[in-house]
């Protein structure tokens, strides 16, 4: 079948079966591949991306169902001359990520947590990110890059800055 939505801000048109589920799509269809499986049963939040605005486990979704969305995968953050989204420099800045297969998925939760809930603590960002599995990192740091990235988003300067 043929869908057509947005991805990072292009429209596009997939001719793909039925059952592909969207984290497909955008990998083999789009070779959009910042999104990652790590799981494919909704669970570990590597495959995360924002469907119209909101973050959601793209391995859980139909293509079909997101006929006319807008889709934003990791790889549509950035400004086009190369400068990260606050949220990315804030993970950079606090060494927020180890082996990196994680951060796409995290980075686009975070966004949206701190879109939801722009004074989040510590606590509170661990519960909201709950959804997002890192086998690395112990999480101190992408707390911390969490928090930071959110204040850089509401000040809507870069966090390194
Ligand atoms: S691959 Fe989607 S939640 Fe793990
Ligand atoms: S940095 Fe390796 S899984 Fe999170």
């Amino acid at each position: 079948m043929q869908v057509s939505l947005t991805v990072n801000g292009r429209e596009v048109s997939i001719d793909a079966p039925p059952h592909t589920l969207l984290v497909y799509a955008l990998r083999d269809h789009l070779r959009l591949t910042g999104t990652h499986v790590g799981c494919d049963t909704a669970q570990c939040g590597a495959c995360t991306v924002h469907l119209n605005g909101r973050a959601i486990k793209s391995c859980n979704v139909l293509l079909a169902q997101v006929a006319g969305a807008e889709v934003t995968t990791i790889e549509g953050l950035a400004q086009k001359d190369g400068t990260l989204h606050p949220m990315q420099a804030a993970f950079k800045e606090c060494h927020g990520l180890q082996c990196g297969f994680c951060t796409p998925g995290m980075v686009m939760s975070a966004i949206d947590l701190c879109q939801q809930h722009p004074n989040a603590d510590a606590q509170q960002v661990r519960a909201l990110l709950d959804g997002n599995l890192c086998r690395c990192t112990g999480y101190q740091n992408i707390v911390k890059a969490v928090q930071m990235g959110g204040q850089a988003m509401a000040s809507s300067q870069p966090a390194s800055a």
